[in-house]
């Protein structure tokens, strides 16, 4: 086994080669259950295209109870550590798939994380779990009503037992096997996060016993602890293994990572229209340095974060992604005019979006309790 990888959840690194990730860790390649999607729905397009790459379980967690009518729980979350950008979309958009297949939606917002390992400041963790991550949610189409929304520091007591009970079954060399150099916010934030996906199960909460968890995959070594954390509790509390799904990250504008803290290289969903305009026409692409040449040779869409946005977000047609595709390797299309086509579908898209979101605003505390400190 090449094993040196080690996926640090906090850390900074950039998961590249996803194919010895689901080596090392016993992630299943999700095209191989692709076909049998169609049993519960049409795949939507990361399902497609390869951008949701592995899973555990999917099959006999969502697949197989859905396909029956059993009842599904989603449990996913969100660190409020800064605005919400459009790789927080790829999973708001999944959310709203799974919830429109009928499962129950929970979400969680990481603040008790946010302040021990981020050490983000309380009310503004607060502020943005409510205002960037919650009303975008709502905004992009997640039905308030029927969605569980809650803070880490502000849930009811089984959940907090939860994390009480898991401390005894875990020793300190297996959290370091799976985390790293360990210290206590990091432990609490590990066993937090396992009560997170792992609490659902329990009767007070609706004792789902079939729950998916989809994340990027740096988050999989919380599912590591918390399948291991579901079998050790297994007689005691009759928890099961959750079952997950990991997606591709989708690049900043630069080629490098997409994250809050690099805004230059990455465009949130509330960027103005000329600041979203400048940053995209600034985007590295994968075009060659004349365009005598790019009309010989043709260009290199795979390089290119431009063609990166086209796939993850603004073409939902297959076909209409594949003839950009082919229109760029062959060179028919030029750079210019291709930033523009996505500035514009781009353009409309926020647009419409920023209504959604000044309305979502309002009726956000309706449906969550914020911390009071
Ligand atoms: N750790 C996650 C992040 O950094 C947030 C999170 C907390 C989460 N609890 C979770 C994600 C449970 C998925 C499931 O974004
Ligand atoms: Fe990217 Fe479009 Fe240029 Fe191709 S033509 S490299 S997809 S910007």
């Amino acid at each position: 086994m090449t094993s040196e990888l080690k996926l640090d959840p906090w850390g900074h690194v950039s998961v590249k080669d996803y194919g010895r990730l689901m080596e090392t860790f016993g992630i299943k390649p999700f095209k191989n259950i692709l076909p049998k999607i169609s049993q519960i729905s049409e795949p939507n397009r990361y399902m497609r295209r390869g951008i949701i790459f592995g899973h555990r379980d999917f099959d006999k967690r969502v697949i197989e109870p859905l396909s029956k009518g059993e009842p599904v729980a989603l449990l996913t979350g969100f660190m409020p550590s800064g605005k919400f950008h459009f790789g927080h979309k790829l999973t708001a958009d999944q959310i709203i798939y799974y919830q429109k297949l009928g499962v129950k939606v929970h979400i969680v917002i990481a603040d008790a994380e946010a302040y021990a390992v981020r050490k983000m400041d309380r009310k503004k963790a607060i502020e943005i779990g409510l205002y960037e991550y919650i009303a975008n949610l709502i905004a992009l189409g997640l039905d308030p009503a029927k969605a569980v929304f809650y803070f880490q520091t502000n849930h009811k007591t089984p959940y907090y037992r939860l994390i009480q009970l898991f401390s005894r079954k875990v020793t300190m060399a297996e959290m370091e096997a799976i985390y790293g150099t360990m210290e206590p916010s990091k432990v609490m934030a590990a066993l937090t996060q396992a009560a997170d996906i792992l609490h659902v199960q329990l009767e007070e909460f609706g004792g789902y016993k079939n729950v998916i968890v989809p994340v990027g995959a740096d988050q999989d070594p919380h599912l590591r602890l918390s399948r291991d954390l579901a079998d050790r509790f297994h007689n005691e509390l009759g928890l099961e293994r959750p079952a997950s799904t990991y997606h591709m990250l989708q690049r900043g504008l630069d080629g490098d990572k997409m994250s809050s803290s690099r805004p230059e290289a990455t465009i949130f969903l509330t960027d103005p229209p000329e600041v979203a305009r400048t940053k995209l026409m600034r985007a590295l692409t994968g075009g060659r340095a004349t365009v005598e040449e790019q009309r010989k040779l043709g260009a290199e869409p795979w390089k290119c974060t431009v063609y990166d946005f086209y796939m993850f977000q603004l073409i939902e047609d297959d076909r209409e992604l594949q003839k950009i595709y082919d229109d760029c390797v062959s060179g028919r299309l030029l750079c210019g005019h291709c930033k523009r086509n996505a500035w514009s579908l781009l353009e409309k898209f926020l647009e419409e979006h920023r209504k959604k979101l000044e309305k979502a605003k309002d009726v956000v505390l309706k449906y969550v309790e914020p911390p009071k400190f």
